[in-house]
């Protein structure tokens, strides 16, 4: 049996289903998402999780509707400012990944208020993708060693897997162990596509607005149960433990 998962990371869809079903708009699920993000941050907390990211925005959401989106910004903003006192004070260590300098200024401030108030803290590191696209984080680790080629800094030789994972935004970040996606769509959209290569894939039909404590605890328990073979076979792993 493997260990409890080092890293999570979700991609917390469905909300705007959720509030659809319900006869609600689509940013009442947002609103709705956001007590699943405090209550699943604090159970990753309490549990042991060393990280937790969470797919907030993607690249790609941007081309929502723009009443949405701007609903989107000004919920992350009263989100950050409202939540990150108590995430100081559960010893949470908070940061953002993804390209920030395109967010409202309200948004970007939030953020590095946040990270700068828990920088000391150590216990659950809670990563928020904003803006974040797998696709740009190659593109822009493709850029730094292009640089580092042009300056002479490295030779075509030294572009191997952990140049590329080092110049990649998640650098200090190990891999996550867990995937999992509600919303029930099987796909990962645009998220960490280099860091997923070797990740356990969790998928559920539950809606972010109501996915809960048992819900997280059912993925754990389904990781647990997985065999993770890195393209070995099975004995080889089994005695590697
Ligand atoms: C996820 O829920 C939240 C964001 C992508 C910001 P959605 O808003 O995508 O909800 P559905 O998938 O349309 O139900
Ligand atoms: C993925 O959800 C992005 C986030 C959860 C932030 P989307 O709703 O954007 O994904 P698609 O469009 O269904 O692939
Ligand atoms: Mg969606």
């Amino acid at each position: 049996m493997i260990l409890l998962p080092k890293h999570i990371a979700i991609i917390m869809d469905g909300n705007g289903r959720w509030a659809k079903s319900l006869g609600l708009p689509r940013f009442a699920g947002h609103k709705k998402g956001v007590d699943s993000v405090r209550k699943i941050t604090q159970i990753c907390g309490e549990i042991g999780i060393d990280y937790l990211t969470l797919f907030t925005f993607s690249s790609e959401n941007w081309y929502r509707p723009q009443a949405e989106v701007n609903a989107l910004m000004t919920l992350l903003s009263n989100t950050l400012k409202k939540e990150i006192e108590n995430l100081n004070s559960n010893n949470v260590k908070f940061k953002a990944i993804g390209e920030l300098s395109k967010f409202p200024s309200r948004v970007q401030n939030e953020i590095k208020r946040a990270e700068e108030l828990t920088i000391q803290n150590n216990g659950l590191n809670l990563i928020l993708a904003l803006n974040y696209g797998g696709r740009q984080d190659i593109i822009n680790s493709f850029k730094e060693i292009a640089f580092d080629l042009v300056l002479k800094k490295i030779k075509i030789d030294d572009i191997c897997e952990s140049l590329i994972t080092q110049k990649l935004c998640t650098h200090k970040i190990p891999e996550p162990d867990l995937l999992i996606r509600t919303g029930g769509d099987f796909r990962i959209s645009n998220f960490m596509l280099w860091q997923l290569a070797y990740t356990e894939i969790y998928i559920t039909k539950k809606f972010w607005p109501e996915f809960n404590e048992n819900d997280l605890k059912k993925a754990i328990e389904e990781y647990k149960t997985r065999e993770r073979r890195y393209g070995q076979i099975s004995e080889q792993v089994v005695n590697e433990k």
